[in-house]
């Protein structure tokens, strides 16, 4: 990301974010979940950070400049991933706030046509639609490419830290299978587009008299 100063690594092809500081955290686990299933079914090279990486900067940054070395590198990976996984618990029927202000340090640019799986935790189910009223239209600002399908998990899906919930995880991987046009290689998709091919090829050679 050329309009970051910090030092660049390697490009991740999946990052997740997860937006809580909590350790253990459900919804860190339901960000390395979602991120462990795209990456397998698209080999692609996967990290996932939460909040609590970011440093105490955080809450005190004006600008990304003001955030810390390591928190601008995770910024770079988010900004340079070929898809995101972006994970929030609920708080108080919305998005914690520091999580709102990472996302008030990126330039609205940087995000731009982003494939972005959303996925949320809550305590119960009440406030499942934060994904639709409060994630959606946030990344709608940055115009990025959220999928359709969004994942709210609440704490009764999960036991010993991990989702048990199995309609949970059949969504999750709906989700994940809405990443298919943005991360399949070009030669999949060509497979995957052979059939329309070869019935194009057929009626052009029937067109033409053959
Ligand atoms: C400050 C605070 C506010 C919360 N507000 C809500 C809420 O409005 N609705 C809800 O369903 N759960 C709420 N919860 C519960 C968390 O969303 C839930 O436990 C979540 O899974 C925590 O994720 P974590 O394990 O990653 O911290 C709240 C928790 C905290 C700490």
């Amino acid at each position: 990301m050329s309009a970051t100063s910090s030092k660049i690594g390697p490009k991740i092809g999946i990052v997740g974010l997860s937006g809580s500081f909590s350790s253990p955290s459900k919804t860190r686990a339901l960000a390395e979940e979602a991120v462990r299933r795209a990456a397998t079914r698209f080999d692609k090279s996967a990290e996932v950070y939460d909040l609590g990486q970011l440093g105490h900067e955080l809450g005190h940054a004006r600008s990304f400049a003001d955030l810390g070395e390591e928190a601008r590198r995770i910024v770079d990976q988010i900004v340079q991933a070929k898809a995101l996984v972006i994970a929030s618990p609920v708080y108080k029927g919305s998005y914690p706030g520091l999580f709102k202000h990472l996302f008030d340090l990126i330039d609205p640019t940087w995000l731009a046509g982003k494939p972005i799986l959303l996925a949320a935790t809550g305590g119960g189910e009440k406030h499942a639609l934060i994904i639709e009223h409060q994630l959606r239209p946030l990344f709608a600002f940055f115009e990025a490419q959220t999928l359709a399908t969004g994942v709210y998990v609440s704490e009764r899906d999960f036991a010993d830290g991990r989702i048990v919930n199995q309609a949970v995880l059949d969504r999750l991987d709906r989700a994940v299978e809405q990443f298919g046009p943005y991360l399949r290689e070009p030669r999949q998709q060509e497979r995957s587009l052979a059939p329309v091919s070869h019935l194009r090829l057929h009626q052009e050679a029937l067109a033409a008299g053959f």
